[in-house]
């Protein structure tokens, strides 16, 4: 049984920060909603309490009863965690005269605590409550305070039980990661996370899952159903039939180049070819949702048909990653995205579902994907949505204008991997306006599309800035765009981050 750390939520939204800082310390851990506490906490070796929106004497605050967890294995919470470790056992938490938010300098009372080794005088923690501890039960310790909070940080006495009010996991708190290596330490379980670990363990569980089961799955060109294709075919081979489908909205050449790839990796791909059928359907059409409808539907429609020119299949492939998941276990409910492009196919294929990597993070994926030994151009691929060039076309689509923005796009996105500009953008492309301005070329007056041009950088795409790009590569992308791209006189970029605007266009 693989050992873990687990983190109970109680709706913070850096939960899943908490989440991916133990993971970066090399710890498999596992986010769970505060009222999913495991009765049997076999291979739990230590949990921590998140942050939550409410107060602890909140009536809608989220409880859980910590009498069932305190003392059989290390704990540590987190803000309203730690509050909830002093509200429950009779200890005061009250509203703070002003509310903590921001930076706030530690003086460490017991240096020689276990969660305290090595962090300094003075270091840089990040608060951000409006509650605060105004007096600890008996034989809790003080082992940190600030200049505003003295209760920053309490041990209870006899136990392994601590509480912390700032958020250690926060980029903005200096030493935070290694407060939680501390506190990982104590568990005993450092380094038991590894990709090399988790590929073992997740092929001979999807052996045993599968059997001689046949598989099916959507290849998208993208890193997470590639690294799923790749960890599938590892353990069942030929049994996992892929099927990557054309619908005409890709990069220029991507098809191809994409499809190359996977052969290259051994797996057994279906190309379709459906350009045809998606730009009919997608005739006249401007309502962006509408066209994200019109697009899913017909890949359900093609992949379906695909699928059922194969005989036996039993399980449905997915490349669904823990964002997702926690996303849609999330205790909150806040944010809900319409971008599951597959939604619906296991349902009408009366299909099982086998996911993988619904328990990695992003980089998690990417760095798996390497350790199996996939091309890095392959795993260190920007983001493309499943619409696709079908979004970045603003308004009605028609072969041409798809067409006059492949070109744009190849040019933008070639020039910024000769640039060495790729790798440090979250996600770039171009997008086709659906107006047209005058220009003027030779003696001649144009009157043409307008190419915008979108680079952000970003962690994971709920947020994003745009990416400031070098004034000399712009020039020259402009410039290659106006002068080799037929239809096009006019080139603008994006200086839009999200929130308020998105990432796409439409
Ligand atoms: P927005 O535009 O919402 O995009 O800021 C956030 C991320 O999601 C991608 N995206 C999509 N992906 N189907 C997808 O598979 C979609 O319909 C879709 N819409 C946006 C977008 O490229 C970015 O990475």
């Amino acid at each position: 049984m693989q050992e873990k750390i687990l983190i109970l939520d109680f709706g913070s939204q850096t939960t899943q920060l908490i989440g991916r800082r133990v993971r970066e310390l090399n710890t498999y851990c596992e986010i769970v909603p505060y009222n999913k506490l495991p009765e049997d906490l076999k291979g739990i070796r230590g949990i921590i309490l998140s942050g939550s929106p409410y107060s602890v004497y909140d009536e809608k605050a989220f409880r859980t009863d910590l009498s069932l967890i305190r003392g059989k294995l290390p704990i540590l919470g987190i803000c309203f965690g730690a509050q909830s470790l002093v509200h429950q056992f009779g200890g005061k938490v009250e509203p703070c005269d002003s509310r903590e938010y921001g930076r706030a300098h530690l003086n460490i009372v017991e240096p020689k605590d276990p969660l305290m080794r090595g962090i300094n005088e003075g270091s840089t923690v990040w608060m951000s409550h409006g509650d605060t501890i105004t007096k600890i039960p008996e034989k809790y310790r003080l082992i940190a305070s600030t200049g505003d909070v003295p209760a920053a940080a309490f041990h209870i006495d006899g136990e392994q039980t601590w509480g912390v009010q700032f958020h250690p996991e926060v980029f903005h708190s200096e030493q935070g990661t290694l407060l939680l290596e501390n506190f990982i330490d104590i568990c005993g379980i450092k380094g038991n996370w590894t990709a090399a670990s988790f590929i073992e363990s997740t092929v001979a569980e999807l052996k045993e899952q599968l059997g001689n089961d046949k598989v099916i799955l959507a290849l998208s060109g993208g890193v997470d159903s590639s690294v799923t294709a790749v960890l599938l075919h590892k353990a069942i081979g030929k049994n996992l039939t892929c099927i990557f489908v054309d619908h005409g909205l890709l990069r220029k050449n991507e098809f191809e180049n994409v499809m190359h790839d996977y052969e290259h990796l051994g797996l057994n791909v279906i190309g379709v070819n459906a350009k045809e059928k998606f730009f009919s359907a997608l005739k006249g059409v401007t309502d962006p949702e509408e066209k994200r409808k019109i697009i899913g539907r017909g890949f359900i429609e093609v992949f379906d048909e695909e699928a059922h020119k194969l005989k036996d299949i039993k399980w449905l492939g997915q490349g669904t990653i823990y964002p997702d998941v926690i996303e849609s276990l999330s205790i909150t409910g806040m944010v809900i995205k319409s971008h599951h492009n597959v939604g619906g196919l296991p349902e009408k294929m009366h299909l099982k579902l086998v996911e993988p990597l619904r328990l990695l993070f992003k980089d998690e994926v990417r760095r798996v994907g390497l350790e199996l030994g996939m091309m890095p151009h392959l795993i260190h691929r920007h983001p493309f949505p499943g619409p696709g060039l079908g979004i970045r076309v603003l308004g009605d689509i028609t072969e041409e204008k798809v067409t006059i923005l492949q070109n744009a796009d190849d040019i933008y996105m070639s020039l910024m991997r000769e640039w060495d500009l790729y790798k440090d953008i979250w996600q770039a492309g171009a997008i086709l306006l659906p107006i047209k301005s005058v220009g003027v070329m030779g003696d001649e007056r144009t009157y043409e599309y307008t190419i915008a041009l979108r680079a952000v950088t970003s962690t994971d795409a709920m947020t994003a800035d745009w990416a400031h790009l070098p004034y000399e590569f712009l020039a020259k992308v402009s410039n290659e765009i106006i002068n080799k791209v037929r239809g096009v006189n006019r080139v603008v970029y994006d200086i839009s981050s999200k929130p308020p605007s998105t990432i796409e266009w439409e």
